[in-house]
């Protein structure tokens, strides 16, 4: 079976699709993309993704190419097409293929790609029994990273720096100490009982798993904090975790040099996780 995907209208063979090169996201990084993950078929979290999608879109001035319903009719498509029981969906959006020239083309119309991938069932499983480590990095991206903008330029730094140290992730850090979010998750500290994470603000991406374990959260009267924290709180913490929509909840074991809780998992991770599973299965 051949792996397709949608480019600007069309289904095509993965191998065979190209954008020009003169696609605004490839000469200036100027578009918006979202991930969705998969699970059993199903879209997780569909609304929360296609939401912030227009949002960021309307953060950048660009018009959707195509109707707001018709972004789950692709999707869905896409992962029939490509047999997915779990996995990812890819879409971006760029502001289209125009002359160079900084300034907004006039009459273009926007880029639209998306891609579909498979995961082994198992992944994620055997990620989350080990749990990951951390890498702390300075946070080095623009003011806006509310807006989920194609430029990825400080992160891919941040994630290749990780791997390095043979970490599986970043947590990035601002000028005055605190951890802002992973280079592609949000970060969360678990204390006493209660699970910190970063407050919402421009400097980190509203993730859409993060509010779904919140909901998750409440609903299970668990304690937690929207509150800065900084190394000295990871030290001090019992458990830590990263939340994206790929990773879902995953734990971690190690930051830096020091090791959360006894360096393995924790009795929360398993909670946290079926909480979060269970309150996207309600959404
Ligand atoms: N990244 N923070 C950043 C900087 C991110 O890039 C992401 C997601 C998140 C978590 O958001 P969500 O829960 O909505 O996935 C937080 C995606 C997965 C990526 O770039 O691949």
């Amino acid at each position: 079976m051949s792996r397709i995907s949608y480019v600007n209208g069309e289904y095509l063979n993965h191998s065979d699709s190209s954008v020009h090169i003169e696609d605004r996201g490839f000469q200036f990084a100027d578009g918006v993309y979202e991930v969705f993950g998969i699970v059993n078929t199903k879209i997780v979290d569909f609304e929360g993704h296609l939401n912030r999608l227009y949002n960021s879109l309307n953060e950048i001035k660009l018009k959707s190419p195509i109707h707001r319903s018709a972004y789950f009719f692709h999707i869905k498509n896409l992962i029939s097409k490509n047999q997915i029981i779990n996995g990812l969906i890819y879409l971006q959006i760029t502001r289209g293929v125009a002359a160079r020239d900084f300034k907004f083309p006039k009459n273009t119309k926007a880029s639209l790609i998306i891609t579909a991938k498979c995961l082994q069932n198992n992944e994620y499983d055997n990620n989350f029994q080990k749990g990951i480590r951390i890498k702390t990095t300075k946070d080095l991206r623009w003011k806006r990273v509310d807006i989920k903008t194609i430029n990825l330029l400080a992160p891919v730094l941040a994630k290749q720096y990780a791997a390095d140290n043979n970490c599986q992730e970043a947590w990035l850090i601002d000028e005055n100490g605190f951890i802002t979010e992973g280079s592609s998750s949000t970060a969360w500290i678990l204390k006493n009982k209660t699970l910190y994470t970063t407050p919402l603000s421009n400097s980190i991406l509203n993730g859409i798993t993060r509010q779904s374990l919140i909901k998750g959260l409440r609903r299970n009267k668990i304690k937690y904090l929207e509150k800065k924290f900084n190394m000295k709180d990871v030290k001090d913490s019992d458990e830590a975790f990263i939340t994206s929509a790929t990773q879902y909840v995953m734990p971690v074991v190690r930051v830096d040099n020091f090791k959360i809780g006894n360096g393995k998992i924790g009795k929360y991770a398993e909670i946290f996780r079926k909480v979060y599973m269970e309150a996207i299965r309600l959404s």
